[in-house]
């Protein structure tokens, strides 16, 4: 008899189902058994001559029951498995997680924590995640391609870099995949990827982790505006398959789905010092050249309901690759902020000048030799190009409506954690 996933059977079934144990009574002549898998919960109960093995039971053993499914309107999820047969595969430990406990003690059993019904929620959503980035960009004629992890280059300026002893030379690891991509699109013109980038961040925030997942566009012939669609484009479609498929998940995380149903095209748009001017109003005073922090970020998203686009930045708070602006002082850069989270997208479309990315990178007091090869880019053939990259986990933070992006992975890597 074939394996029946719990959420496939129905009353009427005769079943045979395995699982964890999720929750465990014992009744004078009977044994409430609540019994997890990945697809879901089911309660079995166990009188007769099952009643020994299962009243021997502890949380978390791994079992396999089998039985008749009946309707019963008191059981979790209405209906209960009668127990004919049932197998100890595991009798598990007292197990250490039981209720109200910190989430301290929670991320230092993060193993064992996996397994619980708020993690695997999460773990599905972010599973959906992933699939919809390549779900879009394939669909959309983009090609997967890799960059190396060890490199040599700072992408994003070199306060975050994680340096690597690489046969007794310096190298970091890859803050980013953009500047390869750069290289890459004159042979594939648009391409995509999802991987891990590192940032050496040291703050303890809500919203920064030291490995996170980041998925990163390129295309040749893009321009500013163009970009700005992708993006558009990817993260209504990467939440309104969330919602799709992880309805039950998301509701159980407490997310308001119908906001998120609101995540369709366009998406505001404003520019950085129109940014300042709203601030101003809200009695938040930000001079012109200072980067937004998270508190003017979640000030101004107090004024907007889906993903807003702030374009057009000083040119000396962004990176060193991207394209100024018809006032110079300006740079067709762009974030994308979203409700509670903030910036979830940075991207630009990219320079051209040699000249203007050295002068700048210069100015970062960074060893320009490192960058030849990147400005043959510029050498050969050179187009307008564009990209961005999103943080994977802060978009998982945002719609599952979590209080820190430690949630949103499965083994957290921030200043304070390493362990599990
Ligand atoms: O804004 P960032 O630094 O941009 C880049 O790395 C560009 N090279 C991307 C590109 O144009 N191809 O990072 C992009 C995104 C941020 O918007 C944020 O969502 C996420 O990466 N991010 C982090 N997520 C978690 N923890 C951190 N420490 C993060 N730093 C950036
Ligand atoms: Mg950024």
């Amino acid at each position: 008899m074939e394996f029946k996933k719990i959420c496939d059977i129905k009353p009427g079934e005769h079943v045979k189902i395995r699982g964890w144990v999720y929750r465990h009574r014992v009744g004078k002549d009977v044994v409430f058994i609540v019994l997890r898998d990945s697809s879901g919960i089911v309660q079995c109960t166990s009188k007769g001559k099952t009643y020994n093995t299962a009243e021997e039971l502890s949380i978390e053993s791994s079992v396999i029951i089998e039985g008749d499914v009946v309707e019963d309107k008191r059981a979790p999820t209405g209906m209960e498995v009668k127990v004919s047969g049932i197998e100890v595969v595991h009798k598990a430990e007292r197990f250490p997680i039981t209720k109200d406990q910190s989430k301290e003690f929670l991320r230092n059993v993060r193993h064992l924590w996996l397994r619980s019904q708020y993690m695997t929620n999460i773990m599905k959503v972010r599973s959906t995640v992933f699939d919809a980035i390549h779900d879009y960009y394939r669909s959309n004629g983009y090609y997967e391609f890799q960059s190396p992890i060890l490199t040599t280059n700072a992408c994003e300026g070199g306060t975050t870099l994680f340096k690597v002893d690489y046969y007794g030379k310096v190298a970091y690891l890859a803050q980013s995949w953009q500047l390869y991509a750069e290289a890459m699109i004159f042979g594939l013109e648009k391409i995509y990827t999802i991987a891990p980038s590192f940032r050496a961040e040291k703050s303890r925030t809500v919203r920064h982790l030291s490995e996170y997942w980041h998925s990163e566009m390129e295309a040749a012939w893009m321009e500013f505006d163009d970009c700005i669609k992708v993006a558009e484009e990817l993260v209504s479609h990467i939440v309104q398959t969330a919602i799709k498929k992880n309805k039950k998940e998301l509701e159980a995380l407490g997310t308001d789905i119908g906001k998120l149903e609101k995540v369709k095209p366009p998406f505001p748009r404003i520019t950085y010092e129109e940014v300042l001017e709203l601030l101003k109003e809200d009695g938040l005073n930000v001079p012109w050249g200072k980067d937004l922090r998270t508190i003017e970020e979640q000030a101004l998203m107090k004024h907007y309901e889906k993903p807003l686009f702030v374009t057009h930045y000083p040119e000396e708070i962004k990176a060193f690759y991207m394209k100024r602006a018809e006032n110079p002082k300006l740079v067709l850069g762009f974030d994308l902020i979203a409700p509670h989270v903030g910036e979830i997208i940075g991207g630009s479309e990219r320079e051209n000048n040699i000249e203007l990315m050295k002068q700048r990178l210069k100015k970062d007091k960074v060893p320009l030799e490192n960058y030849e090869w990147y400005f043959d880019t510029r050498r050969y053939g050179a187009v307008p190009h564009s990209g961005f990259g999103m943080g994977v986990e802060r978009v998982v933070q945002w719609i599952c409506n979590l209080e820190t992006i430690q949630d949103a992975i499965g083994f957290p890597r921030t200043m304070d954690r390493i362990y599990p």
